[in-house]
């Protein structure tokens, strides 16, 4: 099998139309040592003079290698990441790989991920998933609606991610012209077991690396109409994002499903740990304390009385 790549031929079926998905990516296409190492053997022009790809390395413990397609003389936002295990935390690749499938559940631009011939795993941008532009600049706020912002925090304190800053997070532009955030890097997660639904809310509420709380303030200069309207989105945004988890079926299946996958090197013991934790997360969000709570700390947020919050 020969990689054919020219201004017509992408590598992954389906990028024509901007959808791909690794899952189907021929295994003659990443057997080897690595991804990288056979697409260089193939001659893919992998440089910036390239015409089809760029590669950038990440600076990280793993060192990811990032290959972004290449547009008319434009880095895209569509393209994948090679990422090879982390020598500090075994199960990462496992967490990357599962939490990649249960995120599309949830409606994030997610694909289903894949080992390559060696060590590395490799995932789908963004860019290849979502509706609409993905930036693949830094993440700001800012730029994402309030909506967005309460997904991406409760969906991190589903899978007890640690590790969060806003290195952590992309944004983008959906089809309706709404700023979304997208969680990424999922190396380490099913790390964070809440102590009660009122810690899990706190959390949610500083947006853990959202930068604090520097938009408690904004919202205090807003409107009483204002507030209540970014009170009812952020409410809004819990229920959906609550109702969204019965999307997630059963999360220890997902779990067997990508340990099969990488060849089940993952022990019992580690598999359940994680699932447990998983499932236990999900109970906390779903108990009528968590809602409580959240809609505490979003009047709090909005200095609007909690009787003012449907
Ligand atoms: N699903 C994704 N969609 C788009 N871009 C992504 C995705 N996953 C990772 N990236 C890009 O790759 C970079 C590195 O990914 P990631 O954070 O997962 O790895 P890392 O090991 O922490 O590496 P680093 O420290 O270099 O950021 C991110 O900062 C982001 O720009
Ligand atoms: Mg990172």
């Amino acid at each position: 099998m020969k990689a054919v790549l020219d201004d017509q031929a992408y590598l992954l079926p389906g990028w024509n139309d901007r959808r791909g998905n690794i899952v189907k990516v021929q295994a003659a296409m990443i057997r080897g040592q690595s991804l990288e190492d056979f697409l260089r053997s193939e001659g893919v022009p992998l440089d910036l003079n390239g015409k089809n790809f760029i590669s950038v390395k990440g600076n990280s413990i793993t060192s990811p290698t990032l290959y972004y397609r290449v547009e008319n003389g434009k880095v895209t936002g569509q393209g994948y990441i090679l990422k090879p295990p982390d020598s500090q935390y075994q199960t990462a690749q496992e967490s990357e790989m599962v939490q990649s499938i249960l995120m599309q559940k949830l409606g994030f631009p997610y694909a289903a991920a894949r080992k390559d011939g060696g060590q590395s795993i490799v995932m789908e941008l963004g860019g290849n998933v979502a509706d609409g532009q993905m930036s693949w600049g830094d993440y700001k706020p800012e730029k994402v609606a309030w909506r967005g912002r309460i997904h991406q925090a409760l969906a991190n304190t589903l899978f007890g991610n640690a590790d969060r800053h806003p290195g952590n997070a992309m944004y983008y532009v959906d089809a309706d012209g709404v700023g979304q955030a997208m969680p990424i890097d999922f190396g380490r997660g099913f790390l964070h077991r809440y102590r009660s639904p009122e810690q899990a809310a706190d959390y949610v509420l500083n947006m853990g690396f959202d930068y604090g709380q520097w938009w408690r303030e904004e919202n205090r200069r807003k409107s009483v109409v204002e507030r209540e309207r970014i009170a009812k989105e952020m409410m809004d945004a819990t229920k959906e994002f609550i109702a969204a988890m019965d999307n997630l079926g059963d999360i220890s299946e997902s779990m067997d499903a990508v340990v099969a996958s990488m060849g089940n090197q993952l022990s019992a013991r580690a598999k359940a740990n994680m699932v447990e934790l998983a499932n236990s997360n999900i109970a906390m969000l779903k108990s009528p304390e968590f809602l409580a709570a959240m809609k505490l700390r979003i009047a709090s947020a909005t200095s609007l009385s909690p009787d003012r919050i449907a």
